[in-house]
């Protein structure tokens, strides 16, 4: 089982407020995640910048695109992203066009599973050619207790795993929560406040890689 990468969540308010973390991190991160929020606040020129400042990086513009998929998928590739997320409940035609612009990009799309999703939708969407799924836990469902990352979660990445997904776990994730996930193939791990609001976050991104490490390496030399 490969072992999964890192991806930095920037949802700050301004841009500066992103660049100071990510600058720090940058060395220990796979991905960088220019978050909804950043994404509302500064608009692509955020993605510009970032991807002039990152060229050699991945880079996901989180656009939770549920409608006009085209234009908004359009507008991050053009600004420098590299993969674009469309939530479960926008609909298959959308789906569809976001994943025909990212092909014309040479980008990917990702699914952001929201609650309702059904394993129908997920076959459709394999069907389209979208092979990026991401199990997010919403800062909604964190507000009101949800916590925990269940087994039913752990056998979902399982069974979109198996379907041809590569499945990207987000949502409040700290580096203490990644044995939880030992023997499941997950791609990518999201970490932003984790590693945004750290004192060091540098220090913390590369404990993140460390804990990942930790549970993925001793896996592939047990198998
Ligand atoms: C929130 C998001 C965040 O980018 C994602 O949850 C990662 O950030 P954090 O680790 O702070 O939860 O998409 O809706
Ligand atoms: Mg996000």
């Amino acid at each position: 089982m490969p072992k999964p990468l890192l991806q930095l969540a920037l949802d700050t308010f301004d841009l500066p407020s992103a660049l100071a973390p990510l600058q720090q991190a940058a060395p220990h991160i796979d991905i960088i995640e220019v978050g909804t929020i950043l994404c509302l606040a500064e608009g692509m020129g955020a993605v510009r910048i970032i991807r002039s400042l990152f060229p050699d990086k991945t880079i996901l513009a989180d656009v939770r695109i549920a409608e006009a998929g085209g234009i908004i998928a359009k507008m991050a590739f053009e600004a420098g992203a590299d993969w674009v997320s469309v939530v479960s409940g926008a609909a298959p035609s959308t789906a569809e066009v976001v994943y025909n612009v990212a092909q014309e990009h040479g980008g990917e799309a990702q699914i952001e599973l929201s609650d309702g999703w059904t394993w129908n939708q997920a076959e459709r969407w394999r069907e389209i050619g979208i092979d990026q799924a991401i199990i997010h836990r919403s800062r909604d469902a964190e507000a009101q207790g949800e916590l925990s990352w269940g087994r039913a979660d752990l056998d979902s990445i399982g069974r979109l795993s198996d379907m041809g997904y590569r499945v990207t776990v987000a949502g409040s994730v700290r580096a203490d929560d990644i044995p939880t996930f030992a023997g499941v193939p997950v791609h990518v791990f999201i970490a932003g406040r984790a590693i945004r609001n750290a004192a060091d976050p540098a220090a913390a991104a590369a404990e993140f890689q460390k804990a990942i490490a930790g549970v993925y390496t001793a896996q592939e030399q047990e198998s």
